[in-house]
């Protein structure tokens, strides 16, 4: 391979290091338009957070290459955890499940990235963690249904419900990573 045939084959690359803001600023065009920034909510709850596994639970996120949108450390009111789970409202575990939430302190998070509501829902495993298989986070740390540590949204439409839910808009903050382009192509 002779120099003309590195020029060639790299040539993104080098206009990108020559005169890269116009390839960054055509890139970044062609992956807003494709990625529409999904988002998700996901929540560390009292069991999570009173073992000690909010740490690992943002680990995996982080290193799945997944941006951190927005975070808070809370106590959640009855009320918003009713709202929370409304769809599970007529089920038997609904008080139970209310009051478990209610138990402690939650992480409440937003993360973003290329289909994050269902890649999200695949690194959590099943609901019930005898079900979730090693490598998921309740497959990891967790053993029961009522006890599974951690929530995340199960659909585009309920993370946005859940989003607005637990966050107002000027917390959802917003940059550009600068490993964004090394986890997109
Ligand atoms: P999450 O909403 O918390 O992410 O959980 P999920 O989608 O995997 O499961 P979902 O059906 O939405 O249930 C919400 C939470 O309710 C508790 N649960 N208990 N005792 C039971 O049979 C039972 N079933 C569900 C779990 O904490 C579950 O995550
Ligand atoms: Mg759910």
């Amino acid at each position: 391979m002779n120099n003309d045939e590195v020029d060639d084959d790299s040539g993104p690359f080098v206009s990108q290091l020559h005169s890269g803001n116009s390839y960054l600023s055509f890139q970044e065009a062609q992956i807003s338009s494709t990625m529409a920034e999904e988002r998700t909510f996901i929540a560390v709850k009292p069991d999570g957070v009173q073992r000690g596994l909010v740490g690992d639970i943002i680990k995996r996120f982080e290193q799945k290459g997944f941006r951190l949108v927005a975070m808070k450390f809370l106590q959640a009111s009855e009320q918003l955890l009713k709202q929370h789970y409304i769809d599970l409202k007529d089920r038997p575990f609904y008080p139970g499940l209310v009051e478990y939430m209610q138990s402690g302190p939650v992480v409440a998070m937003v993360w973003e990235g290329l289909n994050v509501v269902k890649t999200g829902r695949v690194m959590l495993g099943e609901t019930n963690p005898a079900d979730s298989k090693p490598g998921t986070i309740r497959g990891d740390f967790c053993i029961q249904v009522g006890r599974n540590i951690i929530h995340g949204s199960d659909a585009v439409e309920s993370a946005k419900t859940e989003i607005n839910l637990w966050f107002k808009p000027e917390e959802l903050v917003s940059f550009k990573s600068c490993a964004h382009d090394w986890i997109y192509e």
